[in-house]
Formats: C-alpha cells, sequence, structure tokens
C-alpha cells in the first residue's frame, strides 16, 4: 500500500516573521495542515489666478517633450496641467519598464531607479523640494505657512506588477504632482496652511521579495527589521539589494524612517479603483469607505517523483494532482463559504453575513520541479491569496483551508507545507476625510461633466493600497478613479483622459479647500 509505504507527513508552517501587522496567526505559530469636455469650473478658477507673465515663463521638464501647450485662458491651462500633461506623465513613466514589450518596475529594479529619477524631477518641477529615503521612497515636500504644522501626506506606488498596467500606483503620485504644479503657478504653494509631501513608495506590489508595502510600511514604523534578510528570487536580501543602491539597510536606519506620528496629519491617495464599479454607475470618481484584509500563503505539495510511463496510476504520489484538488476545493470554500464552515450558534448569524460576498481567494501562482511532461513531478508550489473586508470572514477561511488540506494531503500521501507570505488587517478609512474627499470628487467631477446631484459613490476596496501601511500611523482617505472594463494588473488597464483630470482636480481642490489660509 502505498500509504503504508511513505507515512504521511504534513510538516509545519515555515514562518518568515514578517508580520508587521496584525496576524491571524501569532508570530511563532507553527501553522500545520494537521491541526470627456467642458472647462474647468468656476469654483475653482476663482480661487486660482495665474499672472500672464507665468503662462509665458511656464516651466518644461528639461529630458521630456510632453511639455504644456503655451494655451490661452486661465481654465484652458488648468486643463492642460491636470490632464494633458498628466496624461502624458502618465504615458512617459509606463515606457519604464525592466522588461522589453510589456511594463514590469519591481523593487529598486533598474528601471524603478530610473522612474524615481523622474518622478523627482517632475516634483522638483512643481516646487517640491526633493529627497529620497533609505528604502528607494522619493519624497516631494512643500513647508507651506508653518513648517512645523502637521503634514497632509499624500501618496502611492511606483513599483508594478509583472505586465502591468500604466496607471496602478502611478496615477496617484501623478495627479498629486499635477494638483501641486498648479498652486505653484498660481502662487498658493506657499500659502497652504500645513505642509505638504508627496510620497512616490518604492514598492506596494510585493514583486519582488513577496512582502508588500515595503516603502509605506517602513514610513509607518510597521516594516520589521527581519525583512532585511528576506531573498528575492536570485537570492539577494532586501539588505544585499539596500547595499547595492548605496543605503545604508541596518536595523538603525529602517528605525529612523519612521515618521513620528505627531508630525503628520492626514494622508491620502487617488488609485484606479481596479474594478468594475464606477464604470457601472457612470461616474468618475469614488470614495472608499475601506480595505479588504489579505493573506497570502504559499503551498508547498511533495510527492513521489517518479516516470510518466512506469508508475501505475494507484501507485502515485503525484503533487500536481493533489494541488489541482487542494485548488478546486479552495474555490469551492471561497464560493460557497457558509456550506463549510462549521460555526457555533453564536457567530454563525455574523459569519454568514461577514461572508455575504465579500471573500475572494486566488491562486495565481503555480510552479512544479522538475517540470517536464514526462517527469511525474516530485514537487509542487502554488500561492494563495485570500480577501474580505470582515477579517473574522477571513480567518474563518484558512482555517477551514488548513483544515481540507489536511484531509485532502492525508488521503494522497502527499506532504503539504503552508507558509505565510503576508497578512493585514482590513482598515477603515476616516469618515472626516473621507467626507472632505467626497466634496472634492464631487466638486472635481461636476467641473468637468455637468453633473449635478450627489453622485459619488462609496466603495470597499478588495486590492491592497499603501493606505493600508499607512493607516498605522496616521488617519488615511482615498479616492477611486473609474477604469475600463474594472481591468487591472493588466496591460490592458485604461483610464480616460477625463478621469485623470477629474482625479488630480479632485486633489486639487482638496487642497484648496482643506489645505488655504
Ligand atoms: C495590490 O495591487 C494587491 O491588492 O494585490
Ligand atoms: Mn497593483
Ligand atoms: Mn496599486
Amino acid at each position: 500500500m502505498v500509504g503504508a509505504m511513505l507515512p504521511f507527513m504534513i510538516s509545519t508552517l515555515i514562518l518568515y516573521p514578517l508580520f508587521w501587522l496584525p496576524v491571524v496567526h501569532s508570530e511563532s505559530t507553527t501553522w500545520n495542515t494537521n491541526s470627456e469636455h467642458q472647462t474647468v469650473g468656476e469654483n475653482l478658477g476663482s480661487r486660482l489666478c495665474i499672472e500672464e507673465s507665468d503662462t509665458q515663463t511656464m516651466p518644461r521638464h528639461p529630458s521630456t517633450d510632453w511639455g504644456l501647450q503655451m494655451v490661452q485662458g486661465r481654465d484652458e491651462m488648468y486643463k492642460a496641467i491636470l490632464r494633458d500633461d498628466a496624461v502624458a506623465k502618465l504615458y512617459h513613466l509606463g515606457k519604464i519598464s525592466d522588461a522589453d514589450g510589456y511594463l514590469e518596475r519591481t523593487f529598486l529594479s533598474h528601471a524603478s531607479i530610473q522612474a524615481s529619477s523622474v518622478i523627482r524631477g517632475w516634483m522638483e518641477d512643481a516646487g517640491l523640494t526633493t529627497w529620497v529615503d533609505q528604502m528607494g521612497n522619493v519624497h516631494g515636500r512643500t513647508e507651506g505657512m508653518n513648517a512645523s504644522a502637521e503634514a497632509l501626506l499624500i501618496g502611492s506606488h511606483l513599483d508594478t506588477v509583472i505586465d502591468a498596467g500604466i496607471y496602478d500606483g502611478s496615477l496617484g503620485i501623478i495627479c498629486a504632482i499635477s494638483a501641486m504644479k498648479v498652486l505653484k503657478m498660481s502662487g498658493m504653494l506657499e500659502k497652504l496652511r500645513r505642509p505638504v509631501e508627496i510620497i512616490a513608495f518604492s514598492d506596494e506590489e510585493g514583486v519582488r521579495f513577496q512582502m508588500t508595502f515595503l516603502g509605506s510600511a517602513a514610513i509607518s514604523g510597521v516594516l520589521p527589521v527581519t525583512s532585511l534578510h528576506v531573498s528575492d528570487k536570485s537570492g539577494l536580501t532586501l539588505a544585499d539589494v539596500l547595499k547595492e543602491n548605496h543605503f545604508e539597510a541596518t536595523e538603525e536606519s529602517l528605525l529612523h524612517l519612521k515618521y513620528d506620528p505627531m508630525s503628520v496629519w492626514r494622508y491620502i491617495e487617488v488609485h484606479i479603483e481596479q474594478g468594475p464599479v464606477l464604470e457601472s454607475l457612470g461616474v468618475a470618481l469614488g470614495v472608499v469607505e475601506g480595505i479588504a484584509g489579505q493573506t497570502r500563503i504559499r503551498v508547498t505539495v511533495i510527492g513521489s517523483q517518479g516516470h510518466a510511463g512506469t508508475v501505475p496510476m494507484s501507485m502515485r504520489r503525484d503533487p500536481m494532482a493533489a494541488s489541482a484538488e487542494l485548488i478546486v476545493m479552495l474555490e469551492d470554500l471561497c464560493k460557497h463559504p457558509e456550506n463549510k464552515i462549521n460555526h457555533d450558534r453564536e457567530s454563525k448569524g455574523f459569519i454568514k453575513e461577514a461572508f455575504a460576498g465579500s471573500v475572494v481567494c486566488t491562486v495565481g501562482q503555480i510552479s512544479s520541479w522538475p517540470s517536464a511532461s514526462n517527469v511525474i513531478p516530485g514537487q509542487v508550489t502554488f500561492s494563495v491569496d485570500v480577501r474580505a473586508s470582515e477579517d473574522r470572514a477571513r480567518e474563518a477561511i484558512i482555517l477551514e483551508l488548513e483544515n481540507e488540506m489536511h484531509q485532502i494531503c492525508n488521503r494522497r500521501s502527499v506532504s503539504c507545507f503552508l507558509e505565510l507570505k503576508h497578512n493585514a488587517e482590513a482598515i477603515r478609512c476616516d469618515k472626516e476625510l473621507s467626507l472632505q474627499l467626497k466634496n472634492a470628487a464631487q466638486i472635481a467631477v461636476k467641473s468637468i461633466s455637468g453633473d449635478i446631484g450627489d453622485n459619488i459613490p462609496i466603495l470597499m476596496s478588495g486590492a491592497g493600497h499603501d493606505a493600508m501601511a499607512i493607516a498605522h500611523l496616521t488617519k488615511v482617505g482615498m479616492l477611486f478613479v473609474r477604469c475600463r472594463g474594472g481591468i487591472s494588473h493588466s496591460s490592458a488597464e485604461h483610464v480616460m483622459e477625463d478621469d485623470v483630470w477629474a482625479a488630480s482636480l479632485a486633489v486639487l481642490e482638496f487642497l484648496q479647500t482643506q489645505m488655504n489660509e
């Protein structure tokens, strides 16, 4: 009997001590499977005044030619900065890639360094003082009228997934820069009531080290020093990569990155929606009320490597077939959690409510060894990504996944290892800040499309954002921008030019309303 020949073994979860956010399982837990147009409206125009001489001396980025057209009139000038120039910047950044033929920019890669320097140039062009910190985040700051006041932070990320679209991350950085540039040109930058700092975070996607939010987690002080020892695919540790780029990469330098919460007022982020809701509602902008929690796990299934032609089906311990069963089990679990989760009577009501359409599970990466058509694999590794707006729903799914995995691996006499790679609790955006952003979005949308009425939707985010990490430092608020077909993490990602304009205008309006004396 196969089962008798090779005793079943479920091994322990190998836990990197990466849990910088509150975690489902504690660091020491052993995880075992056993157990388009109208001009900008008067509401903004009335507050901004660009002198005629400004239009004559409008700065151009030295190394690019998306430069602003010499346009007639103030409103056209704002539109050129907030829409045309912003769109040109998005396309420019979208071409800075480590790969030929598609967009890929991972943490501190060659293309990322290049992108940082371009963004830094744009920040300076917008009148900001710039620097790059020890985690590769690019900062652009203006002190306004009161340098010692708590600063407003505005950010998003400059890294991308593999075969990415040009808007994910970049849109938030560029909209903020565009708004600041209008303030500079209208002479309002110095009149800001408090400092404003734009941060282009070096890593949100977590592609290189399989850890997300390296940049924003460092700023909010929730990136553990142990993360310096995590390796990328080539075996380089985070510390190696930082040192290669002349960053300090010490425990001390990491601790120094943390912002004092007393020095920060609020954080806002503009981001492509990455889903279909705004498009279906026909609205350019939405306000984010919260971000779903997420858990990422690596599953390794070990069986018995062998000859594809000689080992009888009944005598195989095939990790590929076992993985297929595990993946389908996960899909079923997340589609119909109410059928699978055993919960006591007391929690039943809550869990059912929490599950209501809120759990999503994905296996997006799989590899086998030795990966040959005439070999029964010896090992299969795949990723699991579980998200839910309710943390208890996500926790229940993970527990059930462990439980069912144990049964399947036991029955198939393969060894299954679970490795927790990332775990972040859901966050809620600040209500007052969200209201301010909603008002700003409403004015922007109305200015561009002429729409009237209270039509800015409130959405939950299934995608992770830097705001999740920054929520450990200060109150956060987010605006979503409509995208075509809800598509993201794909080269087909698209945002209409007028929607880029609406987003930049909303940031400008927010700055005007909340930040001016
Ligand atoms: C980031 O884009 C994520 O939500 O995976
Ligand atoms: Mn992304
Ligand atoms: Mn993103």
